[in-house]
């Protein structure tokens, strides 16, 4: 799809959005299926499993589906950022489940997750999902964002990921805000000292920021290191420190701890 065409897009939905409410949901969600036709966007990227599944999805997560979804489209078809809309490959909404109690929030996507339009799918992301499956949850059940949505831009040619700036962050934050409010988890862990500078404009050191409960939108938000810095550095003791925090969320969830579950990284298992 062209850039002109995307942006047509999104003043079309723009324009829907301050009109009359019950007509517009038709054609957004026509809008929905002729996007779904774009060939940048992998068919993977629906915005969660439970409410897409034959199964019988429970009311509240039919109820917020369609919101959700005007959400995604909105997200999709942002251009507050030109330098990023022009560098991005996918837009990365979000994945996981509209009925989570559980929420993730990591920085801004990388390679992998631009690419694929989906977040926490490299390195990082797989060591994030071993986490939440070691915590007895399925990566489906929890929702997985990030504070920005669109990878930061890096010079054509130079490796690796620069970290998003405050400004970008802040000027994407609504729609993160928006996914939270929707969901409604009954908590959120937020991965690392840009999330946290994103989300609290936290400037202290990730070790003092960690292991400690703040609340965003009325949200109890845990804190921990982010995935990546325990891939850099691989220390028993920093992911027992990780693991410490979730054991705290687990806590605060009321989820059973097994005592196997109490135990890790005390002897020399891991993640
Ligand atoms: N790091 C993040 O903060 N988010 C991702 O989606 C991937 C890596
Ligand atoms: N510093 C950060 O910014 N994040 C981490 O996760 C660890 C150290």
């Amino acid at each position: 799809m062209t850039q002109s065409f995307e942006h047509g897009v999104s003043l079309v939905i723009e324009a829907l959005r301050f009109g009359n409410v019950r007509t517009n949901q038709s054609i957004l969600a026509r809008i929905g299926r002729l996007r779904s036709l774009d060939i940048k966007r992998p068919p993977s990227t629906l915005p969660d499993s439970k409410s897409h599944n034959h199964s019988g999805g429970t009311r509240e997560a039919d109820s917020i589906g369609p919101a959700m979804e005007e959400l995604r489209l909105r997200v999709l078809a942002c251009s507050k950022c030109p330098h990023l809309v022009e560098f991005r490959q996918n837009v990365v909404f979000g994945v996981g489940s509209l009925e989570a109690d559980l929420m993730f929030v990591g920085e801004a996507p990388g390679a992998e997750e631009d690419r694929l339009g989906q977040p926490f799918v490299g390195r990082a992301g797989q060591l994030l999902t071993r986490i939440i499956e070691t915590m007895g949850f399925a990566r489906s059940e929890v929702y997985i964002a990030n504070v920005l949505k669109c990878r930061p831009d890096i010079p054509e040619g130079s490796p690796g990921n620069r970290a998003p700036n405050l400004e970008e962050m802040q000027t994407c934050l609504p729609y993160l805000r928006e996914q939270i409010h929707l969901i409604q988890p009954k908590a959120i862990v937020a991965l690392g000292g840009v999330a946290m500078r994103g989300l609290f404009n936290a400037t202290a050191p990730m070790k003092d920021l960690r292991g400690q409960w703040r609340k965003f939108g009325g949200i109890p938000v845990m804190a921990t290191f982010h995935p990546s810095f325990l891939l850099r550095n691989q220390a028993l003791t920093e992911k027992r420190k990780v693991w410490e925090d979730m054991l705290q969320v687990l806590e605060f969830l009321g989820r059973p701890v097994s005592e196997r579950q109490q135990n890790f990284f005390l002897s020399n298992k891991s993640l």
